[in-house]
């Protein structure tokens, strides 16, 4: 009843659920790299006679030339990258290309190669931090006292300014680069001569390829290097933090940019229009940014879970490791080109930054300390004397700044004519000049130190 099906079925199911081709082919580069200094390995070590690892590298270049003139033919039959390329290989010089795979296993030629590619995706993403970080710096430095509100629970809170703000992002990028290096040295060690799980018998040479290959040292244990995707997950999990901190500078940006805001004119190159509201000018990249955070936390996640309980060594569920680690990497590298893109061309509208920072009554808490400071009144009375200056302010519909003296004399004969010098959002922000705040000069010294730290000229 079933045959007719299941004579052909069965193996084409699982020819389609058994080929990473279609998405390991990404890998070549490595996959040729690492074999390449494996075939030199064997030669050096008289495993193989110099003259057949000669052949064997030469044919190697020959298949990488071919790929990168035409790409990689995505045969499912040959399953895998490390396969098709055998395959071609052996096509070009004939059985010797048999010899390439001895004292290997493609579990420690996967986890080499994967290796190897997130190696240069966290060098391309702490390269393209390091831009973004400048683009901050070069904006912050503008406006080291450009002022608009600072918000808590996004109710105004204090006058804070743009460069201050700015800086903010640099720190948490600042992070980010960190935990992306963390990552890069625990990930480089070399797996290659692991073999299947167990190690080999031939006389091989695994700190040669480990140099070879830009390795710091070979890896330790032959049943972990064949398992341990330990190197994929830290990626995955910096880039996720990553990914968090864009989305939070992304939401900034789109509700900075909404009307009722209106601090920010987002770059036409990096905005949409309406297909119904001539008026609209959207901004989806920065909603993209915010929405790809979901996808590259969502990786991380499907890896982590992938991971979980599986025992030594290598499992093929291992095998998708790294479709995640591909869409996440993508995902980053745009998320992080077009905050960068973002940052460095947007407007911002100081005027309009400036008015909104004049609302909400945002320099109470310096009325509060300067009757600490002038009048000697333990702050939590000057809390409350402040409270009641801030309410008949609102019902008034003036600021803090328009009441006039003789009135807040009433709720605190304390109070002189100094206060109002104290009430400006210039004062507060230039007032909040303790290490790491809002006045503009520690603003200034902080970004000084970013400009070195990033090698920008002053
Ligand atoms: N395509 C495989 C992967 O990505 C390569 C390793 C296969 N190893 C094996 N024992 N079947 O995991």
């Amino acid at each position: 009843m079933w045959g007719g099906r299941f004579a052909e079925g069965p193996s084409a199911i699982m020819r389609e659920i058994n080929a990473s081709i279609p998405f390991d082919k990404i890998l070549w580069r490595q996959d040729i790299a690492a074999s390449k200094a494996h075939v030199a390995m064997l030669g050096a070590q008289g495993i193989v006679s110099a003259e057949d690892a000669a052949s064997i590298a030469d044919g190697l270049d020959r298949v990488a030339a071919e790929y990168e003139a035409d790409g990689v033919p995505e045969d499912w039959d040959l399953e895998d990258i490390h396969m098709v390329t055998e395959n071609r290989l052996t096509e070009l010089i004939g059985p010797v290309a048999g010899r390439l795979h001895t004292a290997r296993s493609r579990n420690d030629q996967v986890a080499t190669d994967f290796r190897l590619w997130v190696r240069e995706a966290i060098d391309q993403a702490d390269a393209g931090l390091a831009e973004l970080q400048r683009a901050l710096v070069d904006r912050a430095g503008e406006h080291a006292s450009s002022i608009l509100p600072g918000f808590t629970h996004l109710q105004a809170a204090q006058p804070v300014t743009l460069g201050h703000h700015l800086m903010a992002y640099y720190e948490m990028i600042r992070r980010d680069r960190s935990r992306f290096a963390d990552a890069r040295a625990r990930l480089n060690e070399s797996p290659l001569g692991s073999a299947a799980l167990a190690g080999t018998g031939f006389p091989i040479d695994r700190k040669a390829t480990s140099d070879t290959l830009g390795f710091s040292r070979p890896t330790a244990n032959s049943l972990d290097a064949v398992s341990d995707r330990d190197f994929a997950l830290d990626y995955l999990f910096a880039a996720s933090q990553c990914a968090l901190h864009l989305s939070r500078l992304a939401e900034e940006l789109i509700v900075w940019a909404s009307q009722p805001y209106g601090f920010v004119r987002l770059p036409d190159t990096l905005s949409t229009g309406s297909s119904i509201m001539p008026q609209k000018k959207n901004p989806d990249a920065a909603e993209l940014v915010r929405g790809h955070a979901g996808r590259i936390i969502g990786s991380a996640t499907a890896l982590a879970i992938t991971m979980k309980g599986l025992p030594l060594a290598y499992s093929k569920d291992m095998q998708d490791d790294k479709p995640p680690v591909f869409e996440a990497a993508g995902l980053l590298a745009l998320s992080v080109a077009a905050m960068t893109g973002m940052v460095a061309d947007s407007t911002f509208d100081t005027a309009n930054m400036r008015q909104a920072a004049a609302l909400g009554h945002v320099t109470a808490t310096d009325l509060a300390d300067w009757l600490v400071r002038e009048a000697d009144i333990p702050f939590r009375e000057a809390h409350h004397i402040t409270g009641a200056v801030v309410k008949l302010a609102e019902e008034r519909g003036v600021s803090l700044e328009e009441l006039p003296l003789e009135d807040l004399r009433v709720i605190d004969e304390r109070i002189d004519e100094r206060v109002h010098g104290a009430l400006s959002v210039d004062a507060s922000v230039a007032s909040r000049s303790s290490y790491g705040g809002t006045a503009p000069d520690q603003v200034r010294q902080r970004i000084a130190e970013a400009r070195d730290a990033l090698g920008m000229e002053d």
